[in-house]
């Protein structure tokens, strides 16, 4: 026993100056796995809080396996239910109303400062960041995979199919042997990448950030067929709510008309109503919808799977923090909706989950409303470099600080009181207010309410809310409607609740944090 304890502080001692010496690493590893437009269809999610109870079992062993060793944020906000907004809120810890980002394009270095990135302050910290797929959005949204974030070039798979515009097309195991497709590809690539980084990554010399970006299930559904096997079209049905909720105000439709003009999807673009609320695809046509979604979910579940795997292979498992999410939600035809692109909660609710070694190893769930801008401080305390302060109210020329709260806290303590009591959304709709004005829905989510209040803004590029000028307003109760599928925001009964919602909105984020540290 006295031997026993007495050789253990003497290994402790060992460790203390070999990490003294820099022998034994003490960083943290970084793998930052994403996936573009997921909704939290996945095992892990399934639960009494999972509104929709008409999906199949999903078919998401490697996704379920890392939640069951990571912190699961149940109740995960977007910022934005679009890509580069989204992805912009994230990276740099700022909501739209600081990186004045809310449409695909601009570039967030340009618009609301050039402020320090997530992967560029690991980068800062000497960590080799690497960055493959899709991670910022691509192109001119991010001035081409925003070179200052990384230290190495940035990798893109592309592959043989992108020019092909059907929307659901399977593919057999012999063509993507022959043509392997964006995603097996990145999976490839990141492989390569981690057995490129693990000796210095091992040794102590250098830690790692390298992030991953999945294409799917974001259109077009190019899959390996094979994945299509877990869902047998006689096993799916239609969303429960295939209409627009009662009492929606126009403005906080979304048009899915882009998803009419793929080659397959042509004959149910001649409808008259086509664009008009409550006008959606046929519904042999939905339910193979629904089943290319799923596979593609079972897709990437396979090819994130490869890549942990590898991670393991190399030994690098108890020194890597993984973070995985996926940029938004998606209406799978709930509200007669397609894709993204609007407030509801389809749209704004996504997967989030984050592995920390010796942390969470045992699993850790929390329905704790958390929000994308959460992730960055997280990540940044749980690796155990330097915190972030909160932002002051006007951060553009503050390279360095957040607009989101460290999660850490909830890894422990997963049903922590003292939290955020909302989470807050928007979507801006360019050009359709007054005199060509833009309106953006601001939403907020609250444990019982989604409240969203449609504004009319002035002005590019900062989009000034003029709070008197509504064009529409949402108030669903969760309690007794977690579908969303009907506007309460004219009933009597919810007068005093929508007058206090309304004065949260107007408060915004800062008014719902509780006295915690950031
Ligand atoms: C942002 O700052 C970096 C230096 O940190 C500089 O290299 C880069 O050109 C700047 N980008 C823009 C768009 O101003
Ligand atoms: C859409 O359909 C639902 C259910 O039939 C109906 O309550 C709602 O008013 C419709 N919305 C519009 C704008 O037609
Ligand atoms: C749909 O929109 C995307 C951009 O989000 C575009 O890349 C694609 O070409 C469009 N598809 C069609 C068939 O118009
Ligand atoms: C990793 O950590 C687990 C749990 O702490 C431990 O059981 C295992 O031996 C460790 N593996 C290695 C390779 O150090
Ligand atoms: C940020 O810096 C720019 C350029 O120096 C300046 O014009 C602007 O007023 C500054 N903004 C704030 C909020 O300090």
């Amino acid at each position: 026993m006295y031997l026993r304890q007495s050789s253990r502080s003497m290994m402790k001692i060992l460790i203390v100056n070999l990490l003294l010496l820099g022998i034994v690493h003490s960083k943290k590893n970084i793998l930052f796995l994403v996936s573009d437009d997921m909704r939290p269809n996945i095992g892990a999610y399934n639960g009494p809080d999972e509104p929709s109870p008409v999906h199949p079992p999903m078919h998401t062993p490697n996704i379920d396996a890392l939640a069951a060793r990571s912190l699961l944020l149940k109740r995960a906000y977007v910022s934005v239910a679009l890509c580069s907004p989204s992805r912009t809120a994230l990276l740099t810890s700022r909501r739209p109303e600081t990186t004045h980002i809310w449409t695909i394009g601009p570039y967030f270095r340009q618009y609301g400062g050039n402020v320090t990135t997530l992967p560029e302050y690991f980068k800062q910290n000497g960590y080799r960041t690497i960055g493959m797929g899709k991670i910022f959005h691509p192109g001119s949204s991010s001035g081409i995979d925003d070179p200052v974030s990384w230290t190495d070039p940035y990798t893109h798979a592309v592959d043989d199919y992108l020019g092909n515009d059907i929307l659901i097309e399977p593919v057999s195991e012999e063509r993507a042997k022959a043509r392997p497709l964006q995603d097996q590809l990145l999976a490839e690539y990141a492989i390569q990448a981690l057995k490129e980084v693990a000796p210095k990554a091992k040794s102590g010399e250098q830690p790692f950030f390298l992030a991953v970006g999945f294409r799917k299930p974001h259109v077009t559904w190019n899959f390996p067929a094979r994945f299509m096997d877990y869902y047998p079209l006689e096993s799916l049905r239609l969303p429960p709510n295939y209409y627009a909720p009662v009492g929606m105000p126009a403005i906080a439709w979304h048009d899915f008309i882009n998803l009419t003009r793929y080659k397959d999807m042509e004959p149910y673009h001649l409808s008259p109503n086509v664009g008009g609320i409550n006008y959606t695809f046929p519904k042999t046509i939905t339910l193979q919808m629904r089943q290319a979604y799923y596979s593609c979910i079972s897709y990437i579940d396979y090819e994130l799977g490869r890549v942990i795997d590898e991670l393991d292979n190399l030994g690098l498992t108890n020194d890597t923090i993984i973070s995985f999410w996926g940029d938004h939600g998606w209406q799978l035809g709930e509200h007669a909706e397609w894709q993204k692109m609007t407030n509801f909660e389809d749209a704004v609710h996504a997967p989030m989950m984050i592995h920390v070694p010796g942390v969470t190893d045992h699993g850790v769930v929390t329905e704790k409303l958390t929000e994308f801008v959460d992730l960055y401080p997280t990540l940044v305390e749980a690796a155990g470099l330097p915190k972030l302060q909160q932002c002051p109210p006007d951060s553009q020329n503050v390279s360095l600080c957040t607009e989101g709260t460290s999660m850490v806290p909830l890894m422990t303590n997963p049903t922590l009181d003292s939290w955020k009591t909302a989470t807050f959304s928007q979507y801006a709709r360019i050009g359709n207010g007054i005199n060509g004005d833009s309106v953006i829905g601001f939403s907020m989510r609250t444990e019982m309410y989604r409240y969203t209040e449609w504004i009319n803004c002035k002005g590019m590029p900062s989009y000034e809310p003029m709070w008197e000028q509504l064009q529409g307003v949402e108030l669903y109760d969760h309690t007794k409607d977690p579908e969303e599928n009907w506007n309460r925001a004219d009933d009597p009964a919810y007068k005093d609740v929508k007058v206090e919602l309304s004065r949260n909105l107007q408060l915004g984020w800062r008014g719902a944090l509780p006295n915690i540290r950031v």
